[in-house]
Order: C-alpha cells, then structure tokens, then sequence
C-alpha cells in the first residue's frame, strides 16, 4: 500500500481467519497442513498490518465451539499454537524487525483452558511485549467466544459492585479488549456472513467484509483491497451521512 495515498487507515482492523480446512482439503491435504499454512499467513498479516500503520489489530484463531471439532483436529490446533507461541517468544527476545520492537500482545478468550505449557508461554510474551513502545496492540483471539466474553464481564462487575446497577461504558470496560476502540473493519476469509460469536458487543458498528479467499491465500494485495472498500462505505452510526 502507498504510504503517500488518502486513504482513511482503520483504526481497527479484526480477522475471522477462516477458511483453512478448505485450503488443505483442496490441495488434497491434512487439515492441519491448512492451519499450519494459516500460522504463517497470520505471520505475513502482523507483519504488514504494522508497515501500513495499523493500530490495533485482532485475529480470531480458535473459538469457544472450536473444542467441538474432532480430537485429532484440536489437538493438532492446539500444537500449531504452542510451537507459534514459541516462535513469538524467540521474535520478542530477538527484537526480530521493527513489528516486534513496537508491538504489544493480548491474549482475548478465556486462556484458562489451555495447557500450563501454552499460558506460560502467553504470559512470557504478554510480559515481554509490555516493554515494547507499543505503536500497535495485537490481539490474539484464543478460546475465545463473544458471549461468554459479555457474560464474564458482566459477573465481574456485579461480583466488584454489588447492588449497583451495569451500564454499556461497565461492561465495554470489563471486556477483555477493555480501553481499546471498537474495531473499524471486521474481515471474514472464507466467504461465510456470519460473525461466529466474535466480538458481538465491540463490532455494533463496525463494517464487515466478506471475502472468498481462504485465510492461508489472504496476502498483502487483499488487504489493500479490503480497506479500499472500508473507504468506499459511508458510516453513519444511527445518524445521517454527512
Ligand atoms: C479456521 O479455518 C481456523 C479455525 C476455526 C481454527 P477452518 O478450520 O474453520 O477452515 P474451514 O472453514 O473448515 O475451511
Ligand atoms: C470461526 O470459524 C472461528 C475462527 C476463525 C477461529 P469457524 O469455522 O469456527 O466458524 P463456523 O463454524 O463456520 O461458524
Ligand atoms: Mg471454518
């Protein structure tokens, strides 16, 4: 993308990267070989989203419902991210290029559930990451659903607060992307219109592109395209277009 050009940057960019069990299954491989294709593309994304300026950024890699997949299927999910966890560790205590000198991470979803070697590992880079002057927050979407997001937020206000009444500033303050703005652009690879419990309470106004690309194809030049259409649309937010 031309630095030099008047496009309006989104503040906020948020991934469904979707669409890797298809990659593999149409060049007749493993579904892992999809995720581990989808790793790389989230490398790629990070990388670029950073060059081009982009402030906060989120990916959605594994879902509350996600669980639900076969065995075989998560446990090689959940092994792609401790080896990635890994790699980011090595990135953050290397200074490996710009992205990580100045990018801060935030594991979103309940990481609870994972394995005491993988939130060892999230907590290493959360610390490691706190150090970094910060030009872009990272959030990385991990056992992570919407509505339990909305229903622990709400449990830990009244539990903090009792007898006092929730409003809409409590709860965006208690969700897990607490402080941050509302993500800008949601976009969805693999071509499904659904939002699959993903940020349901951030996205109220955030406009939502769709694209048949499947995640481990989604390259620099479509997310070129894809903020070229952000800044084809009129937001109005309940008012009227000026
Ligand atoms: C997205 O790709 C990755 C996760 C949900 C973990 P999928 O695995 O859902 O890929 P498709 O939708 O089956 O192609
Ligand atoms: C959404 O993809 C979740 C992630 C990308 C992590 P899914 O493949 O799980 O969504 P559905 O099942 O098609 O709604
Ligand atoms: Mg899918």
């Amino acid at each position: 993308m031309n630095k030099e050009t008047s496009l309006i940057l989104p503040e906020h960019i948020a991934f469904i990267m979707d669409g890797n069990g298809r990659w593999a299954v149409k060049k007749r491989l493993q579904r892992s070989a999809g995720h581990k294709a989808g790793a790389e593309a989230l490398d790629k994304m990070i990388s670029y989203a950073y060059s081009i300026g982009i402030k906060n950024i989120t990916f959605y890699a594994f879902s509350t419902e996600n669980w639900s997949r076969p065995a075989d299927e998560v446990a090689a999910l959940m092994s792609i991210l401790t080896k990635w966890l890994s790699i980011m560790i090595k990135r953050f205590n290397e200074n490996a290029g710009e992205v990580y000198k100045n990018t801060k991470v935030n594991f979103i979803g309940d990481t609870g559930a994972l394995s005491l070697l993988q939130r060892k590992k999230i907590a290493d880079i959360e610390k490691k990451s706190i150090e970094t002057e910060n030009r872009m927050t990272l959030n990385l979407a991990v056992n992570y659903g919407a509505r339990a997001e909305i229903t622990r937020a709400v449990n830990k206000f009244i539990t903090e607060n009792p007898g006092k009444k929730i409003s809409e500033n409590d709860i965006s303050q208690n969700l897990y992307t607490a402080g941050q703005p509302d993500p800008d652009l949601i976009i969805r690879t693999g071509g499904e219109m659904r939002l699959s419990n993903f940020l349901l309470w951030q996205a109220s106004y955030s406009e939502y592109y769709s694209t048949p690309v499947l995640w481990p194809d989604f390259d620099e030049k479509c997310l070129d395209e894809a903020i070229l259409e952000y800044n084809k649309r009129t937001r109005k937010f309940g008012g009227l277009s000026s």
